[in-house]
């Protein structure tokens, strides 16, 4: 990229790499665990401590881990193209919104604006300004006890004088810790501005932040923009995040961060909709129990230690100015309950969007993302558990493992003749694969065992009779693209290793399905529907899913993709008290129950260590695919 900036001696590469304007991720957050932040060292001054993640062979080839290495004097450095962050898309976050067909803002909203008029003061009236506005709002619109913080009685001597004694007020009438609560002053504008009233529903994922501007006069969703949680350059998982929050102002710079992340997304969807952050006068704020912790300023170093607890399920209503939310400073900022460390506020507004709790079909909801969370019930009951999938189907600890951006392969089909590969990347036509990502890497674990690539313990086969399949530095590899044809001009492939990690995650997920349903008395074959949320779900091939054993063996039909489940239910919850209510019960309501205290979970979990899974009988359809293929 040609870039030259000057450093102090003993800065570490990956600053370096950031003061010379770079967007390079670390995936462990610097730990120097993950290996994925190597550059190359092309010539000069640079220290490399010993770490397992290099082999002598990469660092004599010049490799070395930016968040480990220092600058001890000129140096130049190569940061191959796959290491750099790209850009989201959001074209492809975006989905469309109906408005619930009762909503009706007068009666759902507990925020209201009416226009005022005031009596100017004289030297015969002396009364203060707030005592004339509240009794002209009691006279004029029945709003009795307004209360109101410093922030907007700061603005309320100017909003009445250039109004010329005519304001507009927002007034909020309830929070959800208080239904009863008094009527409290959001806002006063000069003059009369009752044409419009907007709010945001924002989702915190770990990888992924989403705002929906909503016109809470109609109940549309008028802009949705997603972005990149900043927080990414700190660690890809939560875990990663955990740590780096322990140490020094981690925490601090974690919650800068996510909040600089959140308000470049508010000002972007204010723009696209024709308004202006400060006239957003609610947020409802969904988000996995550590995002939330790390967003409100909490420490969350006890979410990952024994007994895994939070400081707090269920945060009361705080204001806009108290988080450094650019929206206005006395909007309310309602974070909905989780009910456990791993079960969080991003999985209680799914599965209120998701409808589960509404119906008496027994339905399997399951988020899968950073972490596996996954809920089984019906409207009368509701029990939870989460499952430490990691993070490798969204690329992580996978040799050529990315996110879902431009470049990565997306789906894969391998002829079973052949073995070879043809693939969709995502991006423009003839755009270049730089990696695989979560569908990709499903599609191509899926191929490679029933094309007979891999074996039932996810080893690839080196002597079938194909250049794919070769002997490599991590044991088994099947190439999937080739260097000439590749961004960075080296092989994709994935290894043996990988395919263990993969393994482990899927196992992960469908032993937390098994335990769930044995610990009522049911089994995974009772679940009538199975509702899939999280946006990574969007693009799993439910076929394949099957074929690896992620997902049980069901009829497709019984299979519903529901997209963001977290920001769908979050707006939902801005909408109208009675969601946000709903919210409340449905974490009232479900039971949590701990994997790693549940004496069954290792049992199941090493019977799901195969493709599909050591008892076959639980994948019908897969044997007989297989059976029909001669294997
Ligand atoms: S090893 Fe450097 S970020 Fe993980």
């Amino acid at each position: 990229m040609d870039r030259s900036v000057q450093v102090e001696t003993g800065t570490l590469v990956a600053d370096a790499v950031r003061a010379a304007e770079i967007d390079l991720g670390l995936p462990c957050g610097g730990q120097g665990r993950c290996g994925r932040c190597t550059v190359i060292v092309r010539e000069g001054e640079v220290q490399r401590p010993p770490n397992q993640r290099l082999s002598g062979e990469d660092r004599a080839a010049g490799y070395a881990l930016a968040c480990q290495a220092t600058i001890e004097g000129d140096a130049t450095i190569y940061v191959p193209p796959q290491r750099i962050e790209r850009v989201l898309e959001t074209d492809k976050t975006a989905t469309e919104v109906q408005v619930p067909l009762s909503y009706d803002a007068l009666r759902d909203q507990p925020l209201r604006k009416y226009v005022v008029s005031v009596s100017e003061p004289s030297l015969d009236d002396q009364t203060d300004d707030w005592s004339r506005l509240k009794r002209e709002l009691a006279r004029q619109h029945d709003v009795q006890e307004l209360t109101a913080e410093l922030p907007v009685l700061r603005r309320l001597s100017g909003a009445l004088r250039d109004g010329e004694w005519t304001v507009t007020v927002v007034v909020e009438h309830d929070r959800w810790e208080e239904p009863e609560g008094p009527p409290r002053l959001v806002d006063v504008l000069p003059g009369d501005h009752l044409e419009s009233l907007w709010g945001v529903a924002i989702d915190i994922g770990t990888t992924t932040n989403v705002v929906w501007l909503v016109d809470l006069l109609s109940g549309q969703v008028m802009a949705q923009v997603a972005d990149y949680n900043g927080q990414i350059a700190r660690g890809e998982d939560v875990i990663s995040r955990i740590i780096y929050a322990s140490k020094g102002d981690g925490l601090a710079d974690l919650q800068r961060l996510v909040r600089e992340t959140l308000n470049g997304l508010i000002e972007q969807a204010a723009e696209q909709a024709g308004t202006r952050p400060g006239e957003i006068y609610r947020a409802v704020v969904a988000g996995n129990s550590t995002m939330t912790h790390l967003f409100v300023g909490l420490p969350p170093a006890s979410i990952r230690l024994m007994p895994f607890v939070t400081t707090i399920n269920q945060i009361p209503t705080l204001r806009a100015h108290d988080l450094g939310l650019h929206l206005c400073p006395d909007a309310g900022v309602d974070c909905l309950p989780g009910i456990a460390s791993y079960v969080g506020a991003d999985i209680t507004p799914g599965v209120l969007s998701s409808g589960m709790c509404y119906g008496d079909k027994l339905s399997l909801f399951i988020d899968v993302g950073t972490n596996g969370e996954i809920v089984l019930g019906d409207c009368t009951w509701l029990i939870a558990c989460a499952c430490s999938a990691g993070p490798a189907f969204e690329g992580a600890g996978v040799l050529n493992g990315m996110r879902a951006t431009r470049g990565a392969i997306e789906e894969v089909w391998i002829d079973a003749h052949t073995y070879e590969p043809t693939l969709r990347v995502i991006g423009p036509e003839g755009e270049a694969p730089r990696g695989l990502c979560g569908s990709g890497l499903i599609g191509l674990m899926a191929e490679l065992f029933m094309a007979g690539i891999v074996d039932k313990g996810g080893n690839v086969n080196v002597a079938l009779d194909t250049p794919r399949t070769r002997e490599g530095e991590h044991g088994g590899e099947y190439v999937v693209v080739w260097a000439d044809e590749s961004a960075a001009g080296e092989d994709i492939v994935l290894t043996d290793v990988d395919m263990d990690n993969l393994m482990r995650a899927k196992a992960a997920i469908y032993a937390g399905f098994s335990v769930l349903a044995n610990s009522v008395g049911l089994s995974i074959t009772d679940v009538e529907q199975v509702l899939i949320g999280g946006a990574f779900g969007q693009y799993i091939n439910i076929e394949k899913a099957i074929q690896i054993g992620l997902l049980p063996d069901a009829p497709w039909e019984s299979f519903h993709y529901m997209g963001n489940t977290s920001v769908r239910g979050a707006y939902l919850a801005l909408l109208s008290r009675e969601s946000r209510q709903q919210v409340v019960n449905i974490a009232s309501m479900m039971t949590y129950l701990e994997l790693s205290a549940d004496n069954t979970f290792f049992d199941a979990f090493s019977a799901a260590l195969f493709l599909p899974h050591t008892d076959e009988s639980q994948f019908p359809s897969v044997v007989e695919q297989m059976a029909e293929r001669g294997r």
